[in-house]
């Protein structure tokens, strides 16, 4: 039936694989809604289901389920997709070599199962964050390799057009403000014309991570789920009002720089120094002057690649007290 023409696997599959199938559909099926229902009844600690992930699983999805980018966290996937959890749980996962549970017996599936569901999701802050951090650089940030030719939708004559790894940057196009041509990017060198994301904060991240992998953008050939993921989410949820903390035609921060000095001597001076000339590559009071927004982007999600502290967490009216502080920084000689 494999090779008829509703099916058509004549061509495409080899006779041993069409063999396997036809053995899968006759005596590996398995009634996947008393398997589910089995899971449904098992009780936490019940099992040993936590100590046969232990040994047998957590070497590649760590001991919380996360650790693998390619896929949701195990935790997720087994919540919001208990069929295809079991599948894969039976089976192995195509072109891996993940071991397959079925010859242990439906009942340590279910348990499985069961156990899987109790292991963390995202975290929805370190998400936004990281996602933040891929948004200001991903091929920094995935530690891959650095893009060779310039995305297409960036325009030719446009400023970056040489420099191929800057126009895959989400900011390059959109902007630190998120604004795009509304903004900072409407004219200068890093002018594009391409309008910001500020209408799709609080859009559903599904359909950002749909338009990440679209034709415009071409991120699905590039990025891992998780990395599409954490961005959809950023956008969703990570994006700020940058007029509410600086002022968009001095540049200046809100914020208040006397009581922004002992947050920056406390958080930040450790690494970048009291007068702000460490670490970065240029002048710690320089950088937050000439571009604030881009300070800003960083201070609320870290520096890619970078144990640098992320602030999105902590009140505002501390980041550009901090903002305002380092503005005053002068360059010593
Ligand atoms: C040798 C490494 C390895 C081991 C060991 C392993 N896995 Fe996997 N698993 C993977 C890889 C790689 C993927 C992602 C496949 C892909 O890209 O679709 C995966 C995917 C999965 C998925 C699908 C997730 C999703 O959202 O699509 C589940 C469920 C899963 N593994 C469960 C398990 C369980 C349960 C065990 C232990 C019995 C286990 N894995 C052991 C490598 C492994
Ligand atoms: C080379 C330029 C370029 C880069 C890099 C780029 N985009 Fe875009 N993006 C566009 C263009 C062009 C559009 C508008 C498409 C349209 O309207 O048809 C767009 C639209 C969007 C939109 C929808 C905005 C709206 O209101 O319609 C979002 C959200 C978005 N991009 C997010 C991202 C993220 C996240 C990244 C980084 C992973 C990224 N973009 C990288 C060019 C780019
Ligand atoms: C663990 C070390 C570390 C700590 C702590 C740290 N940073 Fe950073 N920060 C870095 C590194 C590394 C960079 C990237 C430097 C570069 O590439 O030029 C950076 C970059 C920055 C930038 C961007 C500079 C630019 O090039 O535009 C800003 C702004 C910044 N940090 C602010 C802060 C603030 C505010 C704090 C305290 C809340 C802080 N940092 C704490 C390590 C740190």
């Amino acid at each position: 039936m494999l090779k008829d023409a509703n099916h058509g696997y004549g061509e495409l599959l080899s006779e041993g694989d069409r063999l396997d199938l036809a053995n899968f559909i006759a005596g590996g099926q398995t009634d996947m809604r008393k398997l589910l229902a089995l899971a449904g009844r098992t009780k936490p600690g019940q099992s040993t289901s936590d100590k046969v992930y232990a040994t047998l699983c957590a070497n590649c999805h760590g001991l919380d389920g996360t650790r693998l980018r390619q896929v949701p966290p195990l935790g997720d996937s087994a919540r919001q997709r208990p069929y295809e959890v079991l599948h894969v749980a039976l089976n192995g996962h195509p072109g891996g070599n993940m071991p397959a549970l079925r010859t242990l017996g439906e009942e340590t599936v279910a348990n499985m199962l069961a156990y899987l569901q109790t292991l963390p999701g995202i975290n929805l802050a370190a998400s936004i964050a990281n996602g933040g951090r891929l948004y200001d650089d991903w091929q920094v940030h995935t530690g891959g390799q650095r893009q060779a030719l310039p995305h297409p939708a960036y325009p030719s004559h446009a400023y970056y057009a040489s420099a191929a790894s800057e126009t895959w940057r989400c900011k390059e196009c959109h902007g630190w403000d998120y604004k795009g041509n509304q903004g900072q990017y409407a004219s200068g060198n890093h002018a594009t014309g391409i309008k910001g994301i500020r209408a799709f904060a609080g859009v559903e991240p599904e359909k950002i991570m749909a338009l990440l992998r679209s034709n415009t953008h071409l991120f699905g050939a590039v990025l891992k789920h998780r990395d599409l993921q954490d961005l959809a989410n950023f956008v969703s949820y990570g994006q700020i009002d940058m007029d509410t903390l600086i002022d968009a035609r001095t540049g200046l921060s809100r914020g208040d720089a006397t009581r922004g000095a002992a947050h920056y001597r406390t958080m930040c001076a450790g690494c970048h120094g009291l007068e702000g000339g460490f670490v970065a590559k240029r002048h710690a009071g320089r950088v937050t002057r000439e571009d604030p927004w881009h300070s800003v982007h960083n201070m609320m999600n870290g520096h890619p690649d970078d144990t640098m502290p992320a602030l999105r967490e902590i009140d505002p009216k501390v980041i550009i007290d901090i903002l305002a502080h380092m503005q005053t920084l002068q360059e010593r000689r």
